[in-house]
C-alpha cells in the first residue's frame, strides 16, 4: 500500500484517480485549490487547501510530502481550457508551469518520494502530420498556450528526473470523456458530448462544426477515451514507476483507444442513448481543428500492460447518467421537442 499526493484531486479526473486509488488500496492525501474542483471528492482522504503555483507552494508541498511520508506525486492541478490559454497566456503559463516547478522543487526538497505522474496532453501535439500518432512523432508542435504548458512540462520533468534522480512519466490523453460515479462528473461545458446535451437541455440544435473534412462521414474524428479506464492507466503508471531504471524506457505514454469516432458518430449515439428526435445544424470549420487525431495506444499497451475497457456507447451513456443526475444539467425529456 502507497501514499499518494493527488494535486487537483478534487477535480473531474482527479476525482476519478483518487476513486480508482481507493478500489487499489492506496492511501492518498490531496492538494486542491478548489477553484474548481468540489471539496465533496476526497473520499475520506486528507484535503490541504493550496494553490500549487503559488509563492509559498514548494514549501506547503515539501511538509505535505514529509508529514504524509508520501511515496508517489499525481499532478493534476492546473488549468485546461485552450481558448482560455490563448485569452490569457500569462496566467496560464503562471499557472501550469510553476505549479509543476513548486510539485518538482518539493520533491527534491523533502527527499521522501521520487516517483511522478504527470497530467500531459495530445494538446503536446498540436497539428500532427500523421492521423494515428505515436509518442514519438515528429515535429511536436503545440497550437496554444496551453499545449504549449504541458509540453514544457514534459521536458521539466524529464531534466529534473535526470539531475535529481526522480522517476518522471508523462500521460498524453486524448478525448477525455464520460463519468464513474456521477457525482464525479465533469460540470464544465467545453467537450463535444456536454455541448450536445447543453443545447438540447435549451431546445437547441446540436452543432457539427464542419462536414466536408477528409474523413468518411465529413467531420472530424477523435480518440475518445472513458475517464475510467484513464483513471486505470494512472495507476498502472504508479506502478510502472516502481520498476527498476532499465526497465523503464519511455516517459511519455498515449493514453486513448486507438479508435477514431467522427463528431457524427457521437452525435449519432446521443440520439440512440437520449431518445431525443433532434436534427443537429452544420456550422462551418472551426480553426486549429486538426481533420483527425488518433491515438496510437501501442506503448501503454505493450509496456504497462494497460487497455482500454470502455467504447463509446458506455461512454455517451455514462455521460448522459450523470448529466441527468446533476440538478444544474437535468432536464425533462418526457415530450422534448427542438425549438431552434
Ligand atoms: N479533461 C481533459 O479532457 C484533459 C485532457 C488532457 C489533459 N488534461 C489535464 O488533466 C488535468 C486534470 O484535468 P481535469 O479535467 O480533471 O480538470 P479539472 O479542472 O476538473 O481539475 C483540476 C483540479 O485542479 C485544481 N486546480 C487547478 N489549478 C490549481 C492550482 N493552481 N492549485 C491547486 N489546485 C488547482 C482545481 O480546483 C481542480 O480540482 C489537468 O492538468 C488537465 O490539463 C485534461
Amino acid at each position: 500500500m502507497a501514499t499518494v499526493l493527488v494535486t487537483g484531486g478534487c477535480g473531474y479526473i482527479g476525482g476519478h484517480v483518487v476513486h480508482a486509488l481507493k478500489q487499489a488500496g492506496d492511501k492518498v492525501v490531496i492538494v486542491d485549490d478548489l477553484s474548481y474542483g468540489k471539496p465533496d471528492r476526497t473520499q475520506g482522504f486528507p484535503l490541504v487547501v493550496q494553490d500549487v503555483a503559488a509563492p509559498e507552494a514548494a514549501k506547503v508541498l515539501t511538509q505535505v510530502m514529509k508529514l504524509y511520508k508520501v511515496d508517489a506525486v499525481i499532478h493534476f492541478a492546473a488549468r485546461k481550457q485552450v481558448g482560455e490559454s490563448v485569452e490569457k497566456p500569462i496566467w496560464y503559463y503562471q499557472q501550469n508551469i510553476n505549479g509543476l516547478l513548486n510539485v518538482l522543487k518539493a520533491m527534491v526538497d523533502s527527499g521522501v518520494t521520487n516517483k511522478l505522474v504527470f497530467s500531459s496532453s495530445a494538446a503536446t501535439y498540436g497539428i500532427p502530420p500523421v492521423a494515428v500518432v505515436p509518442e514519438d512523432v515528429s515535429p511536436m508542435v503545440p497550437i496554444n498556450p496551453y499545449g504549449q504548458t504541458k509540453l514544457f512540462g514534459e521536458w521539466m520533468g524529464n531534466a529534473v528526473a535526470k539531475a535529481h534522480g526522480i522517476r518522471f512519466v508523462g500521460l498524453r490523453y486524448f478525448n477525455v470523456a464520460g463519468c464513474g460515479p456521477v457525482e464525479l462528473e465533469d460540470p464544465a461545458i467545453l467537450n463535444l458530448i456536454p455541448m450536445v446535451f447543453n443545447n438540447l437541455k435549451k431546445g437547441k440544435a446540436p452543432a457539427i462544426f464542419g462536414n466536408d473534412y477528409p474523413t468518411p462521414d465529413g467531420t472530424c474524428v477523435r480518440d475518445y477515451v472513458h475517464v475510467s479506464d484513464l483513471a486505470d492507466a494512472h495507476v498502472a503508471a504508479l506502478r510502472y514507476l516502481d520498476r527498476d531504471d532499465a526497465d523503464r524506457p519511455y516517459s511519455a505514454f498515449n493514453v486513448g483507444t486507438g479508435k477514431g469516432t467522427s463528431v457524427r458518430q457521437i452525435v449519432d449515439e446521443v440520439k440512440k442513448v437520449t431518445g431525443l428526435p433532434f436534427t443537429e445544424k452544420i456550422e462551418k470549420r472551426r480553426a486549429g481543428d486538426p481533420p483527425q487525431l488518433i491515438c496510437s495506444p501501442k506503448r501503454i499497451n505493450e509496456v504497462m500492460g494497460w487497455h482500454a475497457k470502455y467504447g463509446v456507447e458506455d461512454i455517451v451513456e455514462s455521460a448522459w447518467k450523470a448529466w441527468q443526475a446533476n440538478p444544474e444539467h437535468h432536464f425533462d425529456t418526457e415530450g422534448w421537442k427542438q425549438v431552434d
